[in-house]
């Protein structure tokens, strides 16, 4: 018999690699529940991730066992190879079961002769992989050059060195509690990180968790969780969080008492986000419309544009990103994140917040949107963070009064998503 996994694995990872799709919609429109059972898919999963991670690691060392190139018709023979080394090399799979299901998920899903190339490759990477992978230099392969070079260019080059070496890391579950967080970390066994953020370690069932379904947290990065503190006191306001789903920072709004108008274009990520509310017992007024042209009755007092961005800064979690997004995406958001500052704009009173924020590490997502809304005269000017609006985590101020956190920092906590965010006053 086959073993479901390893097939599961195979059609969600060419679907990343292949067609560049996120992982997130891979899995769903995988329908990999069909294929394996639950425990069987979140091990295929982490074979997928592991294999994202690692990548380049990997296909150098299977480059230098082929004596040449597969030819592109090998594509399964090549994926099969590369989930069979992410096994071998980088997780604790023992040798001989990821060669043997290997080799049959090549006789069952794979065309050709390279059934025994396969076998011979792996059974020498349970060899000698070992010393090779030592030898390699991890955050340099695994990080596509656009990325590497962008980064080193603007932080340099032994920041973008740490960046990419904590991608490598495995993400710790981060927390969101309404209330009590030092109750949930004694209660779950984590470790409290601000305000409202606790941290558990290693990956544990969510829905199993204690709290989960009485709707006591919601799951959201630290640094997430930190932006949507930015705004500042929201009690009785009127919020308008302008791209909402799937809904982790309209809960944190919601739960420090914003009245909250929640705007997204997509139906099903906003389906997500209604079941969260409901989960979490928190009320928001959701809509389905396009940020660009939606006009609220009344001006809000401040809006959230948490804006579609490539998610540069959340590759730990999201391996996927490093091998989906290019440099030319980030060009064609950068025109969107501009597009709906403008709406964003309009939609506040004078006087009113407006909070801009994205995952991205790339500047132009982040800092060259302050230049872009000047050179476009929005009536609004910067208001600089101040250290009282981060609590403690003072390194994530810029000099310019912007928030940027990156993906090194709290090594010693198992680090947190990149997010860069500014604020504005409406005049
Ligand atoms: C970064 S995600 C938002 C994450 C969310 N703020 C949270 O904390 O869970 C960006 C969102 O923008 C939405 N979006 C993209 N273009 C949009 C548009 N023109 N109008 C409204 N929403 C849009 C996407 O559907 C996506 O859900």
């Amino acid at each position: 018999m086959i073993d479901a996994s390893r097939i599961y694995a195979l059609k969600i990872f060419q679907q990343v690699i292949r067609r560049r799709k996120p992982l997130s919609s891979a899995i769903i429109e995988s329908g990999g529940y069909q294929i394996a059972s639950k425990a069987d898919s979140a091990f295929a999963e982490r074979i997928v991730k592991t294999a994202l991670k690692r990548l380049g690691q990997i296909d150098q060392i299977l480059g230098e066992c082929l004596a040449q190139p597969l030819p592109k018709k090998a594509r399964v023979a090549q994926d099969v190879l590369r989930l069979g080394a992410a096994q071998i090399l980088f997780m604790e799979v023992p040798d001989h079961a990821a060669v043997h299901t290997s080799v049959q998920l090549f006789h069952a899903e794979g065309e050709g002769r390279y059934a025994k190339l396969i076998n011979a490759i792996l059974r020498r990477l349970t060899r000698e992989g070992c010393s090779w992978i030592n030898a390699q230099d991890e955050t340099r392969l695994n990080t596509p050059d656009w990325l590497w070079h962008s980064w080193s260019k603007v932080y340099g080059i032994q920041t973008c060195r740490e960046i990419a070496s904590a991608h490598l890391k495995e993400a710790p579950i981060d927390i969101s509690v309404k209330a009590n967080p030092k109750k949930w970390a004694i209660r779950l066994g984590g470790q409290v990180l601000n305000t409202n953020t606790v941290r558990l370690e290693g990956s544990q069932a969510i829905t199993n968790l204690e709290g989960y379904n009485e709707g006591s947290w919601w799951v959201q990065d630290v640094a997430a969780n930190i932006v949507s503190g930015l705004i500042g006191d929201v009690r009785g306001k009127r919020i308008i969080d302008l791209c909402a789903a799937p809904g982790g920072k309209t809960a944190a709004l919601a739960s420090a008492g914003a009245i909250v108008t929640a705007i997204d274009s997509s139906a099903t990520r906003l389906q997500r986000l209604r079941e969260n509310l409901t989960r979490l017992q928190l009320k928001a007024h959701v809509i389905e419309a396009d940020a660009k042209s939606w006009r609220p009755i009344e001006l809000a007092d401040a809006v959230l544009l948490d804006a579609p961005c490539t998610g540069t800064g959340i590759i730990r979690r999201h391996p996927d990103i490093a091998h989906c997004k290019t440099a030319s995406d980030v060009m064609e958001l950068m025109v969107i994140q501009e597009t709906l500052l403008v709406a964003a704009v309009e939609l506040v009173k004078p006087g009113g917040i407006i909070l801009y924020s994205t995952c991205s590490l790339q500047p132009e997502e982040g800092l060259m949107q302050i230049e872009r809304a000047k050179k476009n005269e929005l009536p609004i000017r910067p208001l600089p963070f101040t250290k009282n609006h981060l609590l403690g985590m003072s390194e994530m101020l810029t000099s310019t009064g912007t928030f940027l956190s990156l993906p090194s920092y709290l090594p010693k906590q198992g680090h947190m998503d990149g997010f860069f965010a500014c604020r504005f006053e409406k005049l």
